[in-house]
């Protein structure tokens, strides 16, 4: 196979400014003392073969975005070098690419002409871009006006239509609703079986292992880890709890808005490691400014492996709200925790009974342990009354 993106050594600084000086004085003499050159990449290679998929994986600030845009040629690495092959459409920023004050027709226009193609290839385009983007009555508008989720749906789908060999995704996915991601992910799917190469950002490590071949996981600017996705998703999980990072995965309108949640040990106290058997309860506190119709709030477990191993949610279980306005505090309480080992993520949601609108979502972000004990070998806990009688 042959390389359609191959990244050989490269490194990008930037400069750092620790305070602002003031007066005149301070900047002449101590500007440079201030300012600091850091890697935000460093010695990175990476060969992408055509028709792959890479995910690209890393905690915030560690350079996923800066090597998307040296790919893209919209950086100049410092050191090293980039040998791309082909037409690369990407969509690395909200609204990046577009002009403000031109319309969105105009837009699709300028656009199409910077990635190379001619006026009227793209007239021969513009309706399905349109089309694709779900914006007939806005087209016309300036772009200014749009959406975060409108303009993400037309940066989509001109990258999708102009016909790249590579096609590059820094997460903005997650800004549209979920009816438009299926769409794009259905695309995503239909560049991959007609064998065109992507690189892919997200941090949702669902999306990694559903549709990478490959994984590149970065911190700190340089490649920690690389290879089959659920184990690159593995590592960086440990990263994260080792560095005790957070996860930021958030997503949503915020219509109904998790304001916090807690996991509870059978005593109450919140903790994050718990026993074969347990009571466990999940805890959300929730908040809607203006009121709701409808919503369902959900949680799912996935274990190390990013297996998903239970979930549930308020509607399954005969909760409704009708109109949710205000403060609302809800309580999943699982009477017998059966894990008998290993580390677990929850997936918090709130969302339209139909899925369609996700008011927040909040991915993997709670961790718990469940402490092994001699006393329950196997792979499930299931709880056991013993009754014995002389006979
Ligand atoms: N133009 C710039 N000037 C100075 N520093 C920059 C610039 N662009 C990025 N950086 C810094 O480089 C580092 C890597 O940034 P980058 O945006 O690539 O991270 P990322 O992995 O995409 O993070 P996120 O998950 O938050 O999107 C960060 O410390 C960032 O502050
Ligand atoms: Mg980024």
């Amino acid at each position: 196979m042959a390389g359609a993106i191959a990244v050989e050594g490269i490194g990008k600084h930037f400069r750092r400014y620790r305070e602002r000086p003031s007066t005149l004085k301070e900047r002449m003499f101590l500007w440079r003392s201030n300012a600091e050159d850091f890697w935000a990449l460093r010695d990175v290679s990476v060969e992408v073969p055509e028709g792959t998929t890479l995910g690209l994986i890393g905690p915030n600030g560690s350079g996923k975005t800066t090597l998307l845009k040296c790919i893209a040629g919209i950086l100049r690495p410092n050191e090293g070098s980039i040998t791309t092959r082909g037409r690369i459409a990407s969509l690395l920023a909200l609204g990046a690419g577009f002009h403000p004050e031109l319309t969105g027709r105009e837009n699709v226009y300028l656009n199409a002409s910077i990635l190379g193609l001619s006026r009227q290839e793209t007239d021969r385009r513009f309706d399905d871009i349109v089309g694709f983007a779900e914006l007939p009555d806005f087209i016309d508008t300036q772009v200014k006006f749009y959406s975060s989720g409108m303009y993400v749906r037309l940066g989509f789908a001109v990258a999708v239509h102009v016909d790249p060999a590579i096609l590059l995704i820094d997460e903005v996915l997650a800004v549209g609703d979920i009816a438009f991601q299926f769409k794009c992910l259905d695309k995503i799917a239909e560049f991959q079986r007609e064998g065109r190469t992507i690189v892919f950002v997200t941090h949702a490590p669902d999306l990694v292992a559903r549709l990478c071949d490959d994984t590149l996981l970065l911190n700190h600017g340089q490649v920690v880890a690389r290879g089959e996705p659920r184990a690159v998703v593995r590592d960086f999980r440990l990263l994260m709890a080792r560095e005790d990072l957070a996860y930021g995965w958030d997503q949503g309108s915020r219509e109904v808005e998790i304001v916090s949640a807690e996991l509870f040990g059978p005593d109450g106290g919140a903790v994050a490691v718990f026993s074969p058997g347990d009571v466990v309860t999940i805890q959300l506190d929730l908040r809607a400014p203006a009121p709701v119709e409808d919503p369902v709030v959900s949680f799912a477990i996935y274990d190390e492996q990013n297996q998903f191993v239970f979930g549930t949610n308020t509607d399954w279980q005969g909760v409704r709200w009708p109109r949710f306005e205000g403060k609302h505090r809800v309580q999943f309480v699982l009477r017998h925790l059966p894990f008998v080992g290993g580390r677990y993520y929850v997936t918090l949601g709130v969302h339209s009974r139909d899925s369609r609108h996700v008011y927040h979502l909040q991915e993997q972000r709670y961790v718990f342990d469940v402490v092994k004990g001699d006393e329950n070998p196997g792979l499930v806990h299931i709880p056991v009354e013993v009754r014995a009688e002389r006979l």
